[in-house]
């Protein structure tokens, strides 16, 4: 066998299965990052001189627990070093991260057997303090503007309803199933943060983050740990389809922020590697941070077609018995989202689906193939993995790979100064005052971000115009033609 030729290369790669899965309660947990990383290790069913390698998943253990040089100090903690051992990163995807960059180096057979951990403590720190640390990941100019993750996602959401065409009251409506959907399902899992199923009053009557996104529309701040065992021979489970996209850092700069590209890029990139259109899937966890990530996930990974979103979501298509179960591990929303794990958490959520380890009155009928996205600050890092029960036959797929996704709509960009979208903004970081309301502008197809103020709340496509420019903020007001006098 020669190593020149893509043909013959790609016949020596591996297929890679998932060997075992781990994962630790999330939550807000009294034990240390350490502690519950070595918690989540000890429950895998393995042999520890059968690891050849060790990948690790953590966001910011410097920032949240003051823990550097972190790989070698874990696999010391965990009596496996010796091993080789590295951290992985990509803001809120790295779990989803680690695990791919460990399925790359089995696949090309460096390693037969290797352990893929994802973990992250974060209660240690105030949510303050905790919003300021998160919200590092997005661009520095923007994020001076008082922006936070929560912010950006309820601008992304206020763009995505208007361009819907859906009504605010009935947007609304369609987060709530949302976040009673999934923690729904956080009640019956028993390692998610919460256990406690929500009605609609209890999500109506949740404080505003950022507008229109409440209390049970964000993730929470969490705690825990996930490990996964990787193996080129043994394995219920195989990785089929993997998948990762990049985008710009800075939300103004993309052509639109209601759908994103990277998360296309990831699903296109696995849907053709696993040979497969997205009527394969048979349930799907997708990233959940924040209620609207759930549809616009099921948008960019063509799982759902934007017609479809009302129905799916009225009608409980996204249950265990509807047409696509969609995180009924409780997703990010209810299982908890403590950042470096939830991807590999989600893999160990489908693993366990997939294998009957799972609460058998909320496990779909159909489960052969599962697909996970997870999204890296405001989808700047997207990861898109597809799974197969070992042994499971399935159909090729027939359309080309472009025609699985719905386009946003485009909208005319004209030369007023107009708002593009907005929020207002609760939970700001520490030293900034609330509410804050934020707008971003457009003019030309060209767009920024800005503070609002004003007596009359922003709407999208009213006209501003810029009142001062100060330590890099720029702010904005209402353009009022006429003065009503009298
Ligand atoms: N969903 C549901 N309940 C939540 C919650 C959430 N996201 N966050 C906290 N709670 C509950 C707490 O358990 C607590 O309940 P209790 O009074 O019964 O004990 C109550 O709400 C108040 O908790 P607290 O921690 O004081 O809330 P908070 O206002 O300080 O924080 C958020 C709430 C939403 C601001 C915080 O969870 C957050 O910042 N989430 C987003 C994190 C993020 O950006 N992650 C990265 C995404 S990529």
């Amino acid at each position: 066998m020669t190593l020149f030729g893509g043909g013959t290369i790609l016949k020596i790669m591996k297929r890679v299965f998932i060997r075992d899965v781990s994962l630790s309660d999330f939550g807000k947990l009294k034990t240390s990052l350490i502690g519950i990383i070595q918690e989540t290790f000890e429950k895998l069913n393995m042999d520890s001189d059968d690891v050849d390698g060790v990948f690790i998943g953590l966001m910011n253990p410097e920032g949240f627990t003051g823990v550097g040089n972190i790989a070698s100090y874990i696999t010391d903690k965990l009596g496996i070093y010796g091993k080789p051992a590295v951290r992985i990163e990509t803001a809120s995807s790295t779990g989803a991260a680690v695990f791919y960059s460990a399925y790359a180096a089995v696949k090309a057979g460096l390693y037969k057997n290797v352990l893929v951990i994802g973990a992250e403590k974060m209660t240690s720190l105030s949510t303050h303090e905790v919003t300021g640390l998160i919200s590092q990941v997005i661009d520095p100019y923007e994020r001076k503007t008082g922006l936070t993750m929560p912010a950006l996602a309820a601008i992304v959401a206020n763009r995505f309803r208007y361009e819907s065409r859906i009504r605010p009251s009935k947007f609304q409506n369609l987060l709530a199933e949302v976040a009673i959907k999934n923690h729904f399902y956080g009640s019956k899992n028993p390692t998610a943060h919460f256990k406690k199923e929500i009605n609609r009053e209890k999500y109506f009557s949740s404080k505003y983050i950022s507008e229109p996104l409440r209390l049970f529309d964000c993730s929470p701040v969490s705690d825990g740990a996930a490990a996964i065992v990787l193996s080129s021979e043994k394995g219920g489970v195989e990785i089929i389809g993997i998948g990762q996209g990049t985008d710009r850092q800075s939300l103004s700069k993309r052509e639109t922020i209601t759908s994103f590209d990277a998360t296309i890029k990831a699903a296109t990139q696995a849907y053709q590697m696993a040979g497969i259109a997205p009527e394969s899937i048979d349930f799907a966890e997708i990233h959940d941070a924040f209620t609207p990530f759930e549809i616009l996930g099921l948008l960019d990974t063509g799982l759902l077609k934007r017609s479809e979103i009302e129905n799916f979501y009225l009608s409980k298509e996204g249950y265990h018995n509807g047409r696509l179960p969609v995180n009924i591990s409780g997703g990010l929303k209810s299982r908890g989202h403590p950042l470096g794990a939830s991807g590999l958490a989600q893999i160990a959520e489908a693993f366990k689906i997939m294998t009957d380890k799972y609460p058998p009155e909320i496990t779909p009928e159909k489960k052969d193939v599962c697909l996970t996205q997870s999204v890296g600050g405001l989808a700047t890092n997207n990861f898109v993995t597809i799974l197969r029960l070992r042994g499971a036959v399935l159909k090729p797929a027939k359309k080309d790979t472009e025609e699985f996704f719905s386009k946003p709509p485009r909208f005319k960009s004209d030369s007023n100064l107009r708002v593009y979208s907005h929020t207002r903004l609760y939970s700001t970081a520490e030293g900034v005052e609330s509410p804050l309301d934020l707008v971003i502008c457009e003019h030309n197809y060209k767009k920024f971000f800005a503070r609002y103020s004003d007596r009359d709340k922003p709407r999208i496509k009213s006209r501003v115009k810029i009142t001062k420019k100060e330590n890099g903020i720029v702010y904005v007001k209402q353009l009022r033609r006429f003065s009503i006098k009298g």
